[in-house]
């Protein structure tokens, strides 16, 4: 393959989660983290996985990655069961868990590593494209300790796009940053998704994040982990997180999560 034919190939993938069931055993103790959790993601569809602390959003994003196992249920990717993990479904984390003893594009050649048919040159070239895609190409030769948060994370975000994941999966990765550099990633975030026609599960309890990102916000309860409600966002994009209409359907959004929840969990507005 090419690195052309790579990098204009942008099909995205359909996810199938069929009633994902899975409890925690700990000393005694038994957390049924989700119960018979089922989710439709359609191709090139930004889903928001939404709720309070611990009602299993990060769970169900690791068995669909397959860093974990459910008990029950069965996941698909183009029809394709899933039993571990796969080049097809890249993670990104609220840490970035880049190598320190690495610069910048050899942190996103990386996990090129595993791409077969690829000259290391190739490799080099789509690790320059994704981190020019991320607004990072002055700083290639960069090391890692020299970057901010932000940057951090869109080297984060390069690495992961860099092997052409079909499906994004993305754990609170913008928690950690500052307001300002969290709008500019959601910029970015909407206009790579758009250019590459990801399937992006983005996990998050922030609900004006949700509505900025998501095509669908799929509303999470705790105790056990189960999908209460969920909401099509249909507002234009680029989506701005200040604007008023979108703070509108946050707030229909807050009243629900309200509504579900118990007085001890929090979430933000
Ligand atoms: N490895 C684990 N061992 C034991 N309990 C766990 C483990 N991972 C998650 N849990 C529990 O499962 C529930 C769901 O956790 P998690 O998926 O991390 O929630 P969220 O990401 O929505 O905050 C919580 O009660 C959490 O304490
Ligand atoms: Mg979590």
């Amino acid at each position: 393959m090419t690195v052309q034919t790579e990098l204009a190939n942008v099909a995205p993938s359909k996810l199938s989660v069929n009633a994902i069931t899975k409890r925690f055993r700990t000393r005694g103790t038994e957390v049924h983290a989700l119960d018979r959790v089922s989710l439709d993601i359609a191709e090139g569809e930004f889903v928001c996985l939404l709720g309070p602390s611990g009602c299993g959003k990060s769970t169900l994003l690791n068995i669909v990655a397959g860093l974990d196992s459910a008990d029950e249920g069965t996941i698909f990717t183009d029809g394709k069961l899933i039993d571990g993990p796969g080049r097809d479904r890249m993670v990104m984390f609220q840490e970035s868990a880049l190598f320190p003893w690495l610069d910048v594009i050899d942190n996103v050649m990386f996990g090129l590593k595993l791409k077969p048919g690829l000259t290391n040159p190739e490799r080099r070239e789509v690790a320059h494209f994704y981190l020019k895609l991320v607004g990072l190409e002055k700083f290639m030769r960069a090391n890692i300790h020299e970057l901010s948060g932000g940057m951090k994370q869109r080297v984060a975000l390069a690495r992961a796009l860099a092997p052409n994941p079909r499906v994004l999966l993305m754990d609170e990765p913008f928690a950690a940053l500052d307001a300002l550099t969290r709008e500019q990633l959601y910029g970015d975030l909407q206009r790579i998704q758009q250019q590459r026609q990801k399937t992006i599960v983005f996990v998050t309890h922030n609900v004006r994040e949700a509505v900025c990102l998501g095509d669908r916000v799929v509303l999470f309860s705790p105790h056990p982990g189960r999908i209460q409600e969920q909401f099509k966002i249909t507002l234009p994009r680029p989506r701005d997180i200040n604007s008023v209409d979108l703070a509108e359907h946050a707030s229909e959004i807050t009243k629900a999560l309200k509504g579900h929840m118990k007085s001890d969990t929090e979430v933000a507005e």
